[in-house]
């Protein structure tokens, strides 16, 4: 069992000199015990500072973190029953991988049948038992990342952490490494902490995702939740590629109706949360929320056509309207040319409308 929980997180690095930094700003989290919570957002958000912080190997600045229930700030690393799995795997050359998992065992003299014991299991539940006797510069990078979580797994920590563990591997391992992921989280019922800015890697692991931005939490959701309630604009743009289209307006409320308008583009708007005449809005649509009709649709939009990508079973087309810019999903077998019209409705129920001022979804309030 492990929850924990982050009050007002905050980490400022060289304080008190003039290079000071603050690279968490006072975030506030709950971590339930068997979560799989990814930390997600670009570089620089702050996300191994917070993995750090929690893991014991960066000194907290303000704020506390408990683990089921007990203030950690001052307890040492060791003593904490996590175990971090870094990015680079961190293993030891010139050990062979037998000894490299059962290296944390060894320095603390735990008797030797326990230890073969266990480094036997995690490599039977990694799949690398043929490889016990390798040295890791004869391994895959897939095998090494898993000799790292079996050095994890024998340690029984209630909390694994884990620091963008798959970049390292080429895109096919990744998706492999990504299942076994799942796989080994179901199996352990542990807490994971996993930080990544891959946002496929967020969605497909995770119960939960934070996602951050410039040290502080931007939405706390499942993937479902995130993706299709964004809390904001940060959120709507970070998630979702191509990313959802904004489209920067005004409101305009008309017998009753209320309108979003930008520049001749006028789409009738459901929401309760719109204040005053003149307000000024983003609509947000993804890409594949903007349908293709017949020109004489009721409230159709013409796009020119600027490109398009074939992706396969769909396509990515680029075009505009006057000066908004907009990218549409597409299973048009048709071949589209350069600056074709054509014309397109939105998705009444995907719209979002954001507030161009405080940048949130007021859809999502
Ligand atoms: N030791 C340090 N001293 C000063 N600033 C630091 C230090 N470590 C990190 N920072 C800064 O703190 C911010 C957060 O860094 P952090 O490593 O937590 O980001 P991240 O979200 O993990 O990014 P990435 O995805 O690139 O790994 C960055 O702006 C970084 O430059
Ligand atoms: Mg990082």
């Amino acid at each position: 069992m492990a929850n924990i929980y982050f009050k007002n997180l905050s980490k400022i690095y060289s304080k008190g000199t003039k290079n000071e930094f603050e690279a968490v700003k006072g975030i506030d989290l709950e971590i339930e015990d068997e979560d799989f919570l990814v930390l997600l957002g670009p570089s620089g958000c702050g996300k191994t500072t917070t993995l750090r912080m929690l893991a014991g190997l960066e000194e907290i600045t303000n704020g506390e973190i408990y683990i089921d229930d007990i203030l950690v700030n001052d307890v040492e690393p060791k003593d904490r029953n996590i175990a971090m799995v870094f990015q680079n795997y961190a293993l030891y050359p010139h050990m062979s991988v037998y000894d490299n998992i059962a290296f944390g065992l060894k320095n603390r003299k735990v008797d030797k049948k326990i230890i073969d014991e266990k480094v036997k299991n995690a490599a039977k539940i990694l799949d690398i038992e043929r490889e016990l006797g390798r040295k890791p510069k004869e391994l895959s990078g897939g095998q090494r990342q898993r000799v790292a979580m079996g050095r994890a797994m024998v340690r029984n920590p209630k909390v694994f952490l884990m620091d963008e563990p798959l970049s390292n591997l080429d895109a096919k391992l990744r998706v492999q490494m990504r299942n076994e992921l799942i796989k080994l989280h179901k199996d352990l019922k542990a807490t994971f902490v996993f930080v990544t800015h891959d946002q496929i890697e967020a969605m497909t692991l995770a119960t939960k995702i934070v996602v951050m931005n410039e040290g502080h939490i931007m939405q706390v959701g499942s993937p479902k939740d995130i993706f299709n309630s964004p809390k904001n604009l940060f959120v709507a743009g970070f998630i979702g590629s191509p990313q959802m289209n904004f489209i920067e307006g005004k409101l305009s409320l008309n017998n009753g109706k209320s309108l979003f308008v930008s520049d001749d583009m006028k789409i009738e708007i459901e929401c309760e949360n719109i204040k005053s005449n003149n307000q000024e809005l983003v609509l947000g649509i993804r890409p594949e929320h903007i349908i293709q009709v017949e020109k004489d649709t009721e409230n159709s939009i013409e796009l020119r056509v600027n490109f398009s990508e074939n992706m396969g079973s769909y396509k990515n087309i680029y075009a505009s309207h006057g000066n908004v810019d907009l990218i549409m999903q597409s299973n048009t077998e048709d071949i589209l040319s350069n600056n074709e019209k054509i014309y397109v409705k939105f998705d009444k129920n995907k719209i979002h409308i954001f507030d161009k001022q405080t940048t949130l979804n007021l859809k999502e309030m």
